[in-house]
C-alpha cells in the first residue's frame, strides 16, 4: 500500500509520538452531557462518550442525526449549548479551534483551487510561528510522501483525481501532527470502487500511525469494516456503543437492529424476566432467547439476523424449531435469500450459502425453521432506547 514504503512508517510513528515543541498529546476524548440546540432543532441531545487514545472510533447514523455537529464541537467550530469536552483531560471550552490538538478532513476536500498541492498542504501550518520556512518545506514533503503524492507538489487541485484530492486533504491535516484526526464522511464524494480501496488504506494508515481517528459516516458497511468501536446515533442521541461485532450481533433496540443490515423482527411476549436466557412466547410457540439484564416481562420484539436463521426439512421438532413455508427466494450468486412464512404470518429471511447441490428451497415448500437461542435477541422498546444505552454503555 501507498504508505508502506521505506522510512514512511518510522516518520509517521515519530509524528504520532510528537516532536519537541509540538503540541502533541495522547488523543483521548471525553464527552460529558454534550448538547447543541440550533434555533428550532436539537442537533445533539445529551451525549456521554469516552474515546480512547489511538482508537478508530466511528459516529454512525442516518443523515441529520447530529454526527457533523458533534464533530464540529470537537473541532471547536461550534459552541456546545451544554456539556463539556475534554481532550487529554483538558476542558477545551476556552480553546479556539486552531489551538486544539485536532484536525479535520471534510467530505468536500475544501482545497484552494488557486494554490498548488504543496501550498495547500503548507496552508495548514500558517498558525505555527515556531515552524520556519525550511521546517515547513520538509514537513510538507513528508506529509505528501505519506499519502504517496511526492511528485505532485506543483499540481493544482483540478489536475488531480478525486481520490488524489482527498489524499491532499489528508496530508494537509497530518502535516499539523494532530493527536486526533476528525474525518467527516471523507470517502463520501468518491465513486464506489475507489471508496472501497481507500477504506482499507485509511484503516491501515490509522493502525500504523496510532493517532485517534474520529470518523463520521452514514454507511454501516464502512463503519463495521473500519472501526475499533462505534456509536450508532439517532435524533442527536447515542442508541448503542460497542465494537462492530457487538452492535451488529447484539443490537439493543430496534433502531440499531434495523440500521445495521437486515433484521428479522418478531412480535413476542417475554415470559420470564430473570437470567440471560429468556423464555419468550411467539404465538403458540415457546422459545428461548438472549436478553440483556433489566428487561421486563411482557410484550416486546425479538430480532435475528438472516444468516443465523437455519432451514431444514419439514417436520423436525426441538428447541426453537418452528414449522414454516417457503414464500419466495432471491438468488444472489454466492447466497440465496429464502423468505419463509411462519404460522403467525410473519415472514423471516434466511440467507442460505449456495454450494454445490443446494437450491432445494423453492416457493411453497414446507420447512422447519430453527432460530438458534444464542442468535435470537429480545430488544428494548423504542422508548427505552436511551435507557438501554445507559445501562450497558
Ligand atoms: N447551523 C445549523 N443551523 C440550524 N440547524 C442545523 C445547523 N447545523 C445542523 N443543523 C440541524 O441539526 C441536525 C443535525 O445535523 P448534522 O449534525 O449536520 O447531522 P448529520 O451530520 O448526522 O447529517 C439536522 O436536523 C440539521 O438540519
Ligand atoms: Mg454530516
Amino acid at each position: 500500500m501507498w504508505f508502506r514504503r521505506p522510512g514512511v512508517l518510522s516518520r509517521l510513528r515519530r509524528m504520532a509520538r510528537g516532536e519537541p515543541g509540538s503540541y502533541h498529546t495522547d488523543g483521548s476524548i471525553s464527552i460529558v452531557g454534550l448538547r447543541k440546540d440550533f434555533e428550532e432543532v436539537t442537533a445533539v441531545d445529551g451525549i456521554d462518550l469516552d474515546i480512547l487514545p489511538g482508537e478508530f472510533f466511528t459516529l454512525l447514523g442516518p443523515s441529520g442525526c447530529g454526527k457533523t455537529t458533534t464533530l464540529r464541537m470537537l473541532a471547536g467550530f461550534e459552541q456546545p449549548t451544554d456539556g463539556q469536552i475534554f481532550i487529554d483531560g483538558v476542558d477545551v471550552a476556552q480553546t479556539p479551534a486552531h489551538k486544539r490538538p485536532v484536525n479535520t478532513v471534510f467530505q468536500s476536500y475544501a482545497l484552494f483551487p488557486h494554490l498548488d498541492v504543496e501550498h495547500n498542504v503548507a496552508y495548514g501550518l500558517r498558525w505555527r510561528k515556531d515552524v520556519d520556512k525550511h521546517a515547513r518545506a520538509s514537513r510538507v514533503a513528508k506529509a505528501l510522501d505519506l499519502v504517496q503524492l511526492s511528485g505532485y507538489g506543483k499540481r493544482r487541485p483540478h489536475q488531480l483525481s478525486g481520490g488524489q484530492q482527498q489524499r491532499v486533504a489528508l496530508a494537509r491535516a497530518l502535516v499539523l501532527e494532530p493527536a486526533v484526526l476528525l474525518l467527516d464522511e471523507p470517502l463520501g464524494a468518491l465513486d464506489a470502487k475507489l471508496r472501497h480501496s481507500l477504506r482499507a488504506e485509511l484503516t491501515a494508515l490509522q493502525r500504523e500511525i496510532g493517532i485517534t481517528f474520529v470518523f463520521v459516516t452514514h454507511d454501516q458497511e464502512e463503519a463495521l469494516e473500519m472501526s475499533n468501536r462505534l456509536v450508532v446515533m439517532d435524533g442527536g442521541r447515542i442508541m448503542q456503543l460497542g465494537s462492530p461485532e457487538e452492535v451488529y450481533r447484539e443490537p439493543l433496540n430496534e433502531f440499531v437492529a434495523d440500521f445495521l443490515g437486515v433484521a428479522n423482527l418478531l412480535d413476542i411476549e417475554c415470559v420470564s424476566d430473570t437470567g440471560l436466557v429468556r423464555t419468550i412466547r411467539y404465538g403458540e410457540f415457546t422459545l428461548e432467547a438472549q436478553a440483556p439484564p433489566g428487561y421486563d416481562a411482557g410484550p416486546g420484539r425479538a430480532v435475528i439476523r438472516p444468516e443465523c436463521v437455519e432451514l431444514a426439512e419439514a417436520g423436525l421438532t426441538g428447541v426453537n424449531r418452528l414449522p414454516g413455508m417457503v414464500d419466495r427466494t432471491v438468488f444472489l450468486g454466492s447466497t440465496t435469500q429464502v423468505m419463509v412464512r411462519l404460522p403467525q404470518g410473519a415472514v423471516v429471511q434466511s440467507l442460505v450459502t449456495n454450494s454445490a447441490g443446494t437450491g432445494t428451497f423453492t416457493a411453497g415448500k414446507p420447512v422447519t425453521v430453527c432460530l438458534p437461542p444464542e442468535a435470537l435477541r429480545v430488544l428494548a422498546a423504542s422508548s427505552d432506547q436511551h435507557v438501554a444505552y445507559a445501562e450497558t454503555g
